[in-house]
């Protein structure tokens, strides 16, 4: 049985900053460089999010336009990569297996926190293999 957190930490990072500086998404110091770079708070933070709150509504209650278009699990505009911890989705067909297990992509309109610690990089939509998927 899941030991689901009351409360979890999740730190954020825009995928447009990893665009900008040429940072790749598998980089393991990624949330080290970020932290070190002198960046907004829409770009790099962290935010609580409640026991059964979705990633996305508490980026919104936390006054962030985070991107989204279906918030069903339908398509990728929310995505993100999950970089530590776990995220728990709702019912989703939009990813393969394989986006989801290996390459830890994540709908964060569906997505929920699993563990108490979380690093995601947001807006993550803008990867390659997500174009496909993306609602304009
Ligand atoms: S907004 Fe479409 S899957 Fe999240």
């Amino acid at each position: 049985m899941l030991n689901i957190p009351l409360m979890a930490t999740v730190t954020y990072l825009n995928y447009e900053v990893l665009d900008d500086n040429g940072w790749d998404i598998d980089d393991n110091d990624l949330f080290e460089n970020a932290a070190d770079a002198d960046l907004g708070e829409e770009d790099y933070g962290s935010l609580t999010v409640n026991q059964g709150e979705y990633i996305l509504e508490a980026a919104e209650a936390q006054g962030y336009d985070w991107p989204f278009s279906c918030r069903a699990g339908a398509c990728a505009n929310c995505a993100a990569i999950v970089k530590k911890g776990e995220i728990n989705m709702d019912m989703q067909q939009i990813l393969s297996n394989e986006e989801v297990d290996e390459k830890d992509v994540r709908l964060t309109c569906i997505g929920s926190p699993e563990t108490d610690e979380i690093k995601i990089v947001y807006n993550a939509k803008h990867l390659d293999y997500l174009q496909n998927r993306v609602i304009a």
